[in-house]
């Protein structure tokens, strides 16, 4: 048992030492916390990237709603200036002057008067024209009347309908020309080019761009006599755009830039606007983006997108300003700079990929954190089991938690407790094995000795007493006496026999012999005894049964044994079956003697091979018959096995090797 134990601790050591070898295996930590991080880092990106998407979408989205709405009120405050223009014209159109112009002519007064009014309401021409479209006064230029300004479409359109026109328009250099030179200067732009600019043939414009008003003018009798033409020139005049810039962007500014910016285009042309160019200046005489020309010009519609205004990135809305004909001439405009949207993005986006950093920062540290409060107890479970394979069995763990580790421990702690036992335990069985083998050698040594030492005088008295025997054959009572000292010395002689055969364990003394032929030898020895007359013996016998090489002498012991045992189990009542057969497949002849006795109790089988074992009565069994057959056997390198089943019988196997064994001596080990 003992070299089965080391064997096992070998084992155990052996593997404990791989493992360490294998060392260099990655940390169970080290693999929690990557596991940890890939999820944290892979939720982290794909909020951070759906975040950033979602807001900065929102913050254009919401740029644009902005500067849509900012075009509404640039609309509104373009509108009020005509309306404006427009109240003026009308009240001055009711004057009793005007009609005086018609009726008595134009005086001095009259000329200075309405140049008065033109001046103090910021108008750039007040002009008076019969009912024919003819001048008949003119505030700029008092003295430059006749010519005829029927073909301007508003003045046409207020003398046809008879009514109030209100509208933008574009007019000829011309007709500037009559009114001031300032207005033809304010009007003349010579292209400036920048980037992404609709590209155009020519390089100058001369025509300018009027918001302006026509109010028919009535006679007491409510007929129209002429009608009178006020106007706005819009180019170079700067009050429509900045009053955009103040009231709608509050003059907001970014990093040293407009926020907000308007314009008004005319066609293509900013004519008025507050956008800048780099030198500073505003960017006049510079065109509008070819896509968006395409939009609101060419196809009428509004614009609202980003779009590249002189030389920034703007967020944009353009939407046509058109004549009384309904024909696009120019464009309204207002912008919001993008950067300053852009760099909110971005700002969003940096706080969100901080914040995600945090994140994965923290997670990174609690993962540890979590990972070590695993892995300490794991670590201090699997140094332990190391040290228990190296053969520690007192190494036990602490035990820190109630979780499946805190089971762990509690399993690796039996694990170690029921080794300790086991190995406790087969301590002491091998001790007390040992002790008894101790023991029974002394027992049987000192049985062969009293045996010895009884031989002689016993044979003595087995002598003499048949030579009593003889001698008086008369005396019956005598007789019956020393035949009962002959019987049981002769009892006596078998007992110091087997005690004698049994402690000197002969060594058999081998030749080749023929089983069955020993079985029957066995058989006929025993068979006429009393004990055999109720037995039923059965004999299966192979008759082509290879002869073996063996000690017949013994081996005919060994039988007799078995079939006395089997006999006397029985009762002397009952079937005894002895069969013989050659197996071929353990190269052996095999031997089996089977009773239909009472069969041999667990408690018992086990011992029934020890010497001085037997459940006979005392006086009936020494208890050496199966230790010497045991004995025998072994001798011949063959097995002795039994199989027993209570109240059905048992049956002993015998198997005899085949393999040629040397013939000699029997000092073959
Ligand atoms: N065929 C058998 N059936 C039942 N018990 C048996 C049989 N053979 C042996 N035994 C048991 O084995 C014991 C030991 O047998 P053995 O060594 O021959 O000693 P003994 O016959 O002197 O008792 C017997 O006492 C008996 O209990
Ligand atoms: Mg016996």
């Amino acid at each position: 048992m003992a070299t089965v134990d080391r064997g096992f601790f070998h084992l155990l050591k052996s593997r404990a030492n791989q493992i360490a070898k294998k060392g260099k295996a990655v940390p169970i930590t080290y693999k929690l916390i990557a596991s940890f991080l890939l999820i944290s880092i892979f939720t982290n990106l794909f909020f951070t990237i759906a975040g950033i998407t979602f807001i900065g979408n929102r913050i254009i989205s919401e740029a644009q709603e902005k500067v849509r709405n900012d075009l509404n009120s640039a609309r509104e405050i373009y509108l009020a200036e005509l309306r404006h223009i427009m109240d003026v014209v009308e009240l001055t159109a009711r004057r009793p002057i005007l009609q005086d112009i018609f009726i008595t002519g134009v005086t001095e007064n009259i000329q200075s008067d309405l140049d008065f009014e033109r001046k103090s309401e910021d108008l750039d021409i007040l002009t008076v024209v019969d009912k024919s479209g003819t001048v008949v006064l003119r505030t700029n230029y008092p003295y430059n009347t006749g010519d005829n300004l029927f073909t301007q479409e508003i003045i046409k359109s207020a003398l046809t309908k008879k009514e109030t026109v209100a509208s933008s328009t574009i007019v000829p250099v011309d007709f500037l020309v009559k009114e001031s030179p300032r207005l033809v200067e304010n009007a003349h732009f010579v292209f400036i080019d920048t980037p992404m600019a609709r590209p155009r043939p020519d390089t100058e414009e001369n025509s300018g761009m009027l918001l302006a008003v026509a109010v028919p003018v009535f006679n007491d009798e409510n007929l129209m006599i002429g009608s009178l033409f006020g106007a706005v020139l819009l180019n170079r005049n700067f009050t429509i755009v900045d009053t955009i810039k103040q009231t709608v962007f509050q003059g907001m500014m970014y990093k040293g830039k407009d926020i907000g910016t308007a314009t008004i285009f005319q066609d293509d042309i900013r004519i008025s606007t507050n956008v800048l160019t780099e030198q500073g200046t505003r960017a006049i005489g510079t065109r509008v983006a070819e896509d968006v020309y395409d939009q609101v010009v060419v196809n009428g519609l509004p614009w609202v997108a980003r779009a590249y205004v002189v030389n920034n990135w703007y967020i944009t809305a353009y939407e046509p300003i058109k004549s009384i004909s309904g024909a696009v001439i120019g464009i309204l405009y207002v912008g919001i700079l993008e950067q300053k949207y852009i760099d909110l993005r971005q700002s969003a986006v940096l706080t969100f990929l901080f914040i995600s950093l945090c994140g994965i920062l923290a997670s990174v540290g609690i993962s540890y954190i979590i990972s070590r409060s695993i892995l300490i107890p794991v670590q201090k479970i699997a140094s332990a089991s190391k040290e228990l394979a190296q053969g520690n069995l007192e190494i036990r763990v602490e035990k820190t938690s109630d979780d499946e580790l805190g089971a762990l421990a509690d399993g690796f702690n039996t694990m170690a407790y029921a080794l300790k036992e086991r190995d406790e335990r087969l301590k002491e069985f091998t001790r007390k094995k040992f002790m008894e083998s101790e023991r029974l050698a002394l027992v049987g040594q000192l049985a062969a000795n009293v045996a010895h030492e009884l031989n002689n005088p016993l044979q003595g008295i087995v002598t003499y007493s048949h030579l009593l025997l003889e001698k008086d054959s008369t005396d019956e009572p005598t007789n019956q006496n020393i035949r009962k000292i002959v019987v049981q010395a002769n009892r006596c002689r078998d007992i110091i026999r087997g005690l004698l055969d049994f402690s000197r364990q002969r060594k058999p003394d081998k030749t080749l012999s023929d089983i069955n032929s020993i079985l029957n030898e066995g058989i006929s020895l025993v068979e006429n005894q009393a004990l055999f007359h109720n037995v039923k013996i059965v004999l299966n016998l192979d008759e082509s049964l290879p002869k073996v090489v063996i000690d017949p002498s013994q081996i005919v012991r060994v039988f007799i044994n078995l079939i006395v045992n089997a006999a006397e189990a029985m009762d002397g009542n009952g079937r005894l079956t002895i069969s013989s057969r050659l197996d071929n497949e353990k190269k052996c002849v095999e031997i089996e003697v089977s009773d239909t006795g009472p069969g041999i109790s667990e408690e018992n089988i086990d011992k029934i091979f020890d010497p001085f074992f037997t459940t006979k009565e005392t006086g009936h069994g020494v208890g050496l018959g199966l230790a010497i057959s045991y004995g025998i056997i072994k001798e011949h390198k063959g097995s002795l096995s039994v199989e027993s089943e209570i109240g059905k019988g048992t049956t002993f196997t015998v198997r005899l090797p085949l393999a040629p064994v040397k013939i000699g001596n029997g000092n073959e080990s």
